[in-house]
Parts: C-alpha cells; structure tokens; sequence
C-alpha cells in the first residue's frame, strides 16, 4: 500500500507524527514475533489505570514490567523447560542474584555446590559480609555431605548440572530429596543442557535458571538470562523483586533471542555431536589425563548424566598429565588459531581456555590445571587440526 490518509483534522504536524497510530497490522499474517518497543503503554481510562496489576499475567501497566515480544519468548523457554512460569532478566548472573535476593535475607543460611559458576560464590561471600547471609559449599557429589551442612535456617539450595569447570554430574534426584525432606527450596542452573536434555521439574527442582547468552541466543551478540518454575508462590517472590530491582530486557534482544530459538535444537544437536568426536579424540591423546565430558566414563557422575540427561552439549574440559602443568595448558591455549581465547559458550565460534584447577576440586578430579573447550559451528577437520597442532606445540621433547 501506498495511499495514505494525509488530511490533517485541525492538527498540527508535530502532533500529527507523535500520535498517528502504526499502520493497521491485521492481514500481515508471518512467523516472527514482532519487536513492541515502548515505556508509556496507554491506558483506555484512569479506571483502567487504577486496576490492581496480575503480576503473574500479562502486565502491559509500564515497558519495564512486560511487553508482547518479551511475552512471546518467555512463553517459548517455559515450553522448552516444561514450566509453568518464567520471566527474563539481563544476564544469567542476573538471574542468579535475583533467585537469591529474593529467598534470602540477614540471619538466613545457602548451600551451594563447590563447581557453582565462580560469581555465585563471590555473591555468596559479599552477601554474607555484607548482609549477613551465610552459606556453605557442599560436594555436589555427595548428598550426604549437603544434608549435613542444612541448618534449621537453611532457605535456599543452590544446585548446577553439570558444574562448571569440572563438569560433575550430581545426583539431582538425592540433591532435591535431601533438601525436600526440610522443605527447602532448590533451584538448578540448568544452563549447560539449554533445558533441551534435563528437565529439571522432573527432578525435584523448584527453580531453573539458564544464561540465555549462551546457546538460545547462540550467535554470541545477546546477553540474557531466565527464570522458570513450576512453584507459583515461589515463582511470585522472584517476580515481585524482579519489579523491584527494575529489571528489564530489550524487546529488540529478545528478538534476537527468538529467532536463534528457531535453530537451537539443531545447533545444539551438531555441536554436541561434533564436540563428542573431538571429545573422543581429545581423550586418546598421550597428554591426557581426564576427559571431563558428562557422556564419558571419565567424567564423575556419568551414570546420573545417563540416567538424567536425553543429549549433551559442545561444553567439555580436560586435564593434562604431569608433569604437564599450568604453562604447559597456557601453550596449548596460545597455539590454537581457529579456536579463540574468550568468555562464554553457546555461539558460532569455537573458544579455549586455559584454567588453574579450583582448589576445591583438585583432590577429586586430579591434575592442576584444565582446558575447557567450547565448540562453535566451524568446520570440523579445521577444528581437529587446530587442536592437532596444540597438542604437538606440547608434546615431551617439542622444540
Ligand atoms: C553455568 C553458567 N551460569 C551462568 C552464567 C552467567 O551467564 P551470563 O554470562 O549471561 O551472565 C554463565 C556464564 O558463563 C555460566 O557458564
């Protein structure tokens, strides 16, 4: 169409631009989601206005709290993790802080395992020097251990499968029965398996977060996190502080996040499926100490990732032999040119890097220092000869 109504009805040009509504929509019938950008939404009347918000529904009072684009994707997550709710936030760390902030308060008690994401532990630590919240790091392969760590004000249950770094597999079913038993909450970080290959509800979890910045944005230019549940009395304290802390996403980042969902179970599929013949490879290698992939033997909690988990992901660590040691890994990591040395996994690119091993972990997993491999979409004889090189550039008796 190209034949518009220009008549001015008295107005003047400057209120005929800000107030002549989009073009009429109906019959535009595609599949993207459209991007509804505003702050002010109107109101049909003050009666309208004054009506007490459904936090839990769609909240169209204000851009911060809601918008159909944001909608639209929340309501695709809560499919994928079999969810009755779930909101978006700007990080996966936001997601993280939010859960915390809004279970926990001075004089309470959290658990959380000791291969946690590393600012899940400095949270702990800032929160506890500085609102009084104390925690404690269980083992997260060992139910018993976290059992004795609950305290009478226990609130929380922080949970991650597998952890990050050493990629332990707990035993989900024992974590969330042991912290059922005293009615205390757990929430998993469920981002590894992109909510595709475990489904946390299934296992006594009451809140599942993921970093969406990884594979549902899956081209490494988003940054977003969610929250999901089943528990709605739970779910309503997390949107409550969610409003509060005046948290909000970009409909603009949502839409890129929608249109990457469109491919995430293929990505997801091929790039774990590449990452576990390089895994395998990887693993044969004389430098080798332990492969620390879920899918293999090697990696602790093998049998709960097969009794668990439909698939796994393109996110895989290994540990090197001594007397291979921290510089050694650094060499490995600085040889490689097609992988790249950064933050992150989920994306097109395939990234390394060279850890210390936690400290907490060395006694069970072995070694001091660790690779981790995130495995993008490139292709893979060009990946296989990256890695090729590195390990020759280490290799006993390399120039
Ligand atoms: C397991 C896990 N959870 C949460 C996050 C945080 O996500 P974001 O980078 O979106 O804050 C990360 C980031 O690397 C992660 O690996």
């Amino acid at each position: 169409m190209s034949t518009f109504d220009s008549d001015s009805n008295g107005q003047g040009l400057q209120t005929r631009l800000i107030h002549t509504p989009p073009a009429d929509a109906s019959g535009f019938n595609a599949l993207p989601a459209p991007i509804m950008r505003g702050s002010t939404t109107f109101f049909e009347n003050t009666a309208a206005q004054r009506k007490p918000v459904d936090q839990l529904g769609l909240d169209y009072s204000y851009g911060l709290h809601g918008n159909p684009t944001q909608y639209t994707l929340a309501g695709k997550l809560a499919q994928i993790e079999q969810a009755k709710h779930c909101l978006l936030v700007p990080s996966g760390l936001a997601a993280i802080t939010l859960v915390g902030s809004a279970l926990l308060k001075t004089g309470d008690h959290w658990c959380l395992p000791a291969n946690a994401y590393g600012p899940a532990h400095s949270l702990a630590r800032l929160w506890q020097s500085q609102y009084g919240i104390s925690f404690d790091v269980y083992d997260p392969m060992d139910a018993a251990d976290l059992e004795r760590r609950l305290r009478p004000e226990t609130r929380l249950v922080w949970t991650e499968t597998p952890g990050s770094l050493t990629f332990e597999v707990p035993d989900m079913k024992a974590l969330t029965a042991v912290a059922r038993a005293r009615n205390i909450p757990v929430c998993v970080d469920n981002t590894w398996s992109s909510g595709l290959h475990f489904k946390p509800f299934d296992h006594g979890v009451d809140i599942s977060i993921q970093a969406l910045t990884k594979y549902q944005g899956g081209h490494a230019d988003v940054i977003m996190g969610s929250v999901c549940s089943n528990n709605t009395a739970l779910f309503a304290k997390v949107e409550n502080i969610n409003r509060l802390w005046g948290l909000g996403v970009s409909p603009d980042d949502c839409a890129l996040v929608l249109r990457s969902l469109i491919t995430l179970p293929l990505r997801h599929r091929e790039q774990a499926a590449v990452a576990m013949r390089i895994a395998q490879w990887v693993s044969s290698q004389p430098e080798v100490d332990r492969l620390l992939h879920p899918a293999f033997a090697s990696c602790p909690g093998h049998n709960n990732w097969k009794r668990d988990f439909t698939g796994s992901a393109s996110l895989f660590a290994f540990t090197l032999k001594a007397p291979l040691a921290d510089a050694d890994a650094v060499r490995f990591v600085d040889t490689l040119k097609v992988f790249h040395i950064g933050y992150s996994w989920g994306g097109p690119e395939s990234l390394a890097l060279a850890f210390d091993m936690p400290a907490n972990r060395r006694q069970h997993i072995g070694g001091s220092t660790l690779i981790r491999l995130a495995i993008g979409l490139e292709d893979e004889a060009d990946l296989m000869a990256d890695l090729q090189r590195a390990f020759a550039a280490i290799r006993v008796g390399a120039a």
